[in-house]
């Protein structure tokens, strides 16, 4: 059956700020709603996988929570990819990177050049540099300039997102958890395949927008990547997955049979803004909407 619905608050639950990367788009705040679903579905002992991982908060908050066992996090971009697989193998080196760096543009100059230049497979090296051009960069776009400028004449400087004590804490609490977490560097559609017949995954694929993507991943999807990843998911009824996108008409018509529910990342208390987001679920999920939502 075709359905759209509306929920203003996705998430409704404080959610623990664990992720060392800053994402435009990051989805930690669905943090409430993922909880929600893996407990109706019963996958709280099951392995919770996102093929599209970025900074991946939604799926740390809930591994240290104890909402799953373990988590996948994948990504396609090297220089992600990268980060997380240095975090995860490489703790203490990593650590010692963030307490020891230096925050000047000197060393951000640095940074990029590693960013650009380190061998793909230099882990700690690209990895690190991602992390310290994610922090220091503006809104943590990779591509982007420092923050506060290169003459640093902005009102925040280099250094406003690198609180060096809280970044460390956060890693110290994820390497409890390291041997819970596998680091992929696949594309995305080649893991939704692998865990497609697992009963006891649950699948949230985060795939880049389809109108936002050019400025801020550096993989941006084109068309027929839309197609064929929903080629590949509308034919996965018996897997537990749900997907989210910009609320735009070629998600609506690639998803039409599904039940989508459109939803705002920017909800707070104190105001609704306007719902730009869908959610698109598998058949097979559970929902808490049930028919009573339907419109
Ligand atoms: C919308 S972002 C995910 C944001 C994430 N949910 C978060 O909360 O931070 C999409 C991610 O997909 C990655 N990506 C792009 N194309 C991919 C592909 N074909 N396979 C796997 N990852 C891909 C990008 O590098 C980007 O990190």
């Amino acid at each position: 059956m075709s359905s759209i619905t509306y929920l203003a608050n996705p998430g409704n639950l404080k959610k623990p700020y664990i992720s060392l990367l800053r994402y435009p788009g990051g989805k930690s705040s669905l943090y409430g709603r993922l909880r929600t679903l893996i407990r109706l579905n019963g996958l709280s002992n099951g392995t919770y996988v996102e093929p599209y991982a970025g900074g991946a908060g939604a799926a740390l908050a809930l591994l240290v929570t104890g909402q799953v066992r373990e988590i996948v996090i994948n990504d396609l971009d090297p220089a992600v990819y990268a980060f997380w697989r240095a975090v995860v193998t490489e703790r203490e080196a990593f650590s010692d990177l963030l307490v020891n760096a230096v925050l000047t543009v000197e060393e951000w100059t640095k940074q990029k050049e590693a960013y650009l230049t380190a061998p793909r497979d230099d882990y700690l090296t690209l990895g690190f540099a991602t992390f310290y051009l994610n922090r220091t960069n503006r809104s943590g776009v990779l591509n982007g300039g420092p923050i506060g400028g290169k003459d640093q004449s902005g009102n925040y400087k280099i250094d406003a997102r690198f609180n060096k004590q809280a970044l460390s804490e956060r890693l110290r609490l994820l390497s409890l958890y390291s041997n819970r977490i596998s680091v992929r560097n696949e594309d995305g559609l080649q893991v939704i395949k692998e865990f497609a017949a697992s009963p006891s995954a649950f699948v949230y694929a985060d795939p880049p927008y389809v109108e936002k993507a050019g400025s801020l991943y550096l993989n941006s999807f084109t068309k027929s990547a839309h197609q064929s990843l929903a080629d590949c998911i509308n034919s996965l009824s018996e897997t537990k997955w749900l997907l989210t996108y910009d609320d735009v008409p070629l998600v609506h018509e690639l998803y039409s049979d599904r039940r989508r529910e459109l939803f705002s990342l920017n909800y707070s208390a104190h105001r609704v803004a306007k719902a730009n987001e869908v959610m698109i679920f598998s058949d097979a999920l559970v929902t808490e909407t049930g028919e009573d939502r339907l419109f």
